[in-house]
């Protein structure tokens, strides 16, 4: 079975958030015997130099209403990854240090126009399309209605939502940038008045999935606007709990860290990482520390931190350290935090993947007050370095993480996002770091649960058979 996954996003290569962990993990874990799972992305950044690095396995030009771009695709000319990776070139729009913009409609669909029309040249048509995200919902759509891809009508395709909030919507004086199509059929393509790349994906795909099973029950009577949608869709919809890349995620193996550990070895080597980031970030190591990593968006809740922060540091009791970007405001005021907390709270603003790894393996506690969390990595991440979470129970957040007060529970969760929560919820974390024995154990547990990519990519492959 030929599997295509085509993303905006794929670690290492292009990475804002969980989208590129999981883009860059899932088709490794696919790939056994019989399935071959290959990746297709837009090429965006200066990172490689394309003389040296890439082939140029086909060039054309693509048409975008009544504009013509030149694109090519390229191939790594090395199998670094453990999984074929496609970029889709096409300078005029996609080549820049960025990802994303405000604008993106064109770059998108020029992206997945470019890929759609690469694969009408291919001997053999894949099993599956697999898209990711409303940056490639497009193309069910141009699979079922576009005339120029008739061929493709009959391959099975899936939508994985990862994050419902962007959905990449365009107003209606766009839709002839989309390759000629039947126009009785034009609502399948809007929602609410726009064009919306993300609903027409869920009227069109043969499956829908979301990150998570609680995503999937959340989006269906949350006010996102979809909810209706997919209650109308919900036959051919499910939830798939991400796993994580235990080759990429592991304190046993991971080179980033300051000292490697496993459970046998977990106290020494869970101090010695949370030294070093006492002493860099000038932190007193007596104290239980509290981490954040992630963007600062609502979604994260990461307006309420500095109120959050600043009630909890003037207890005295618990260090806070916090790694992330987002909302300048924001920004702002957890840097200006941090001259009345000198030895207690730290912020490193800005993207850092070597010290987001040492963060998780170094701190005592991660938090996750999330708004919205349709699968979040960041607590299972915590789990296999021994970081307890403190998570927001909503979406993959309550999937995978149990509170202390319950069976078998590890984690600490609260209801609502409000500072009175994250505080008492920051509380109850320094009250059971108090309680070494039980605080040990837990750490030491919670290494040892399962959220390698194994049992999910095995679901995912399930999910193609049913349809093909
Ligand atoms: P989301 O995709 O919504 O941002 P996830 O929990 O799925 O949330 O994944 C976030 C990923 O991005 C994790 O790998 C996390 O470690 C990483 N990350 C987020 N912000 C930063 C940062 N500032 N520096 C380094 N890594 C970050
Ligand atoms: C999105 C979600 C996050 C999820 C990630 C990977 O960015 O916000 O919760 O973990 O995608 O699926």
């Amino acid at each position: 079975m030929d599997i295509i996954h085509l993303s905006a996003e794929c670690y290492p290569v292009a990475k804002i958030g969980g989208l590129a962990d999981v883009v860059g993990a899932l088709p490794k874990y696919q790939n056994i015997t019989t399935i071959t799972s290959q990746v297709i992305m837009p090429f965006y950044d200066n990172r490689f130099t394309k003389e040296n690095i890439f082939t140029t396995v086909y060039t054309a030009t693509l048409n975008l209403g009544s504009l013509t771009f030149d694109f090519s695709i390229l191939k790594l000319k090395e199998k670094t990854l453990d999984f074929d990776i496609f970029f889709v070139d096409v300078p005029e729009l996609l080549f820049k240090d960025y990802v994303y913009s405000p604008n993106d409609t064109e770059r998108f669909l020029a992206f997945q126009i470019a890929a759609l029309d690469w694969m009408l040249t291919w001997d053999k048509q894949p099993d599956i399309i697999h898209c990711h995200d409303h940056h490639t919902g497009l193309i069910p759509f141009m699979l079922q209605e576009s005339n120029k891809y008739e061929a493709f009508r009959k391959i099975p395709n899936i939508l994985t939502i990862h994050n419902a909030q962007y959905q990449g919507w365009f107003p209606h004086d766009k839709v002839n940038l989309i390759p000629s199509f039947n126009f009785n059929n034009v609502g399948l393509l809007d929602w609410a008045g726009s064009i919306n790349p993300l609903a027409a994906a869920i009227k069109c795909a043969w499956k829908v999935t979301t990150v998570s099973p609680s995503y999937m029950e959340e989006l269906k009577t949350s006010a996102n606007g979809l909810e209706s949608l997919l209650s109308q869709e919900s036959a051919k919809c499910s939830g798939i709990l991400n796993g994580i890349d235990w080759n990429v995620w592991n304190p046993e193996t991971d080179n980033y860290i300051i000292s490697k550990y496993n459970t046998k070895s977990l106290e020494a080597g869970k101090n010695a990482n949370k030294k070093h980031l006492c002493d860099t970030f000038n932190l007193d190591f007596n104290k239980p520390l509290f981490a954040f990593i992630g963007r600062l968006v609502g979604e994260k809740g990461s307006d309420l931190f500095p109120e959050t922060f600043k009630n909890s540091l003037e207890k005295n009791n618990a260090c806070i350290l916090l790694l992330g970007s987002g909302n300048n405001i924001v920004e702002h005021q957890l840097k200006a935090l941090k001259e009345d907390h000198v030895g207690t709270y730290n912020t490193f603003i800005g993207y850092d993947e070597k010290l987001s790894h040492i963060i998780y393996s170094g701190a005592d506690f991660l938090l996750m007050p999330s708004r919205v969390e349709p699968c979040g990595l960041n607590q299972m991440y915590a789990l296999k370095y021994g970081t307890i979470p403190i998570v927001r129970s909503i979406g993959g957040l309550k999937d995978t993480v149990i509170d202390i007060s319950e069976k078998n529970g590890f984690g600490i969760c609260h209801d609502h996002v409000t500072v009175t929560d994250i505080v008492t919820a920051i509380d109850r974390g320094i009250e059971l770091y108090k309680n070494k024995v039980i605080f040990k154990k837990i750490r030491k547990q919670i290494m040892t649960i399962d959220h390698s990519w194994d049992a999910s990519a095995n679901e995912y492959i399930n999910l193609y058979k049913s349809i093909n």
